[in-house]
């Protein structure tokens, strides 16, 4: 059997730390990315011994253009990789109004801009071999945006919209593109962004090995959109169905009559 290689992002805490293991499980060789060197290592020699995978930790700051570059590289020139789990992301300390905007630009980068050039360069990698999977982490928030920090939310929106229409561009191309969309799960992001954790209601709190086997079951199952949570899938087709009811009403050559708008100054 040729050896696979999945790269996972944020692979050092986490959501990307149960990544890292379930597909050493699978027998995956890893990538490793993540800016904490020590905790990489650790997690290297310990998923190699339990799984017997070769797995090569790669820090990086990927906020940094020198961060990042070598991780695209890699990406563009290490035709073993088939896999992109795209977990390096981070969440915001509060509301948008009482965060400084430097840290909110911060944000939408490494969780818009990052992934972004992450999934184009393993897109265009995975097609040209006909071949390849790329797993996004999204967030349910994505679709309830009224609930959270906007900056938060609005970048978790572009995950969402991005792995959908990228997936059009994936059609018959060999390669698989998946967006989760988790609730709050149980990781080291409220610490980070300073939450306690303690304040959600507990039965809104997933563990982090139960969401990323569900994701990987929805993965398994060929699924485009993931949402580890809902019991009823019924409900997402029903919100997709009234999206595409409204496709062919949203660009037309007159505005609609509660405008009020002459027909003859258009
Ligand atoms: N937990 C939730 O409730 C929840 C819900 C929905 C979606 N999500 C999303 O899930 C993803 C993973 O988050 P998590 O909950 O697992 O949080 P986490 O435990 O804080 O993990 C974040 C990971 O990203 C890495 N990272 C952060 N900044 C980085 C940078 N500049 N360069 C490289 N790596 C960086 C961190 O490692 P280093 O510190 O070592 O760099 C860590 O491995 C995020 O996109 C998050 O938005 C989480």
């Amino acid at each position: 059997m040729p050896r696979k290689t999945a790269m996972v992002t944020g692979a050092s805490s986490g959501i990307g730390a149960i990544y890292a293991d379930r597909l050493a499980g699978r027998g995956f060789d890893l990538l490793t990315v993540a800016r904490d060197r020590g905790r990489l290592e650790e997690q290297a020699a310990r998923l190699a011994a339990s799984h017997g995978v070769q797995v090569s930790p790669l820090p990086a700051d990927l906020s940094g253009r020198e961060g990042l570059e070598p991780v695209l590289a890699k990406l563009r020139e290490d035709a073993g990789i088939t896999m992109l789990v795209n977990c390096a992301g981070s969440g915001p300390k509060g509301p948008v109004l009482q965060s400084d905007a430097t840290g909110l630009a911060a944000m939408v980068h490494l969780n818009v801009d990052v992934l972004h050039a992450l999934t184009v360069e393993a897109a265009k990698a995975f097609a040209a071999r006909g071949e390849g999977a790329i797993i996004n982490i999204a967030s349910v928030v994505a679709l309830m945006p009224e609930r959270f920090n906007a900056t938060y939310v609005a970048s978790k929106a572009f995950v969402l919209a991005f792995t959908q229409a990228m997936a059009e561009e994936l059609k018959g191309q060999g390669t698989q593109i998946q967006a989760v969309l988790p609730g709050f799960t149980r990781t080291e992001i409220f610490e980070r962004a300073g939450i306690d954790i303690n304040v959600i209601p507990a039965d809104m709190i997933m563990g982090a090995e139960e969401m990323v086997d569900a994701a990987l079951a929805g993965f398994d199952r060929g699924e485009l959109i993931t949402i580890p949570s809902l019991a009823d899938d019924g409900l997402w087709q029903a919100l997709e169905t009234a999206r595409h009811v409204l496709g062919p009403h949203l660009s037309l050559k007159h505005a609609a009559p509660r405008y009020g708008i002459p027909a003859e100054a258009v």
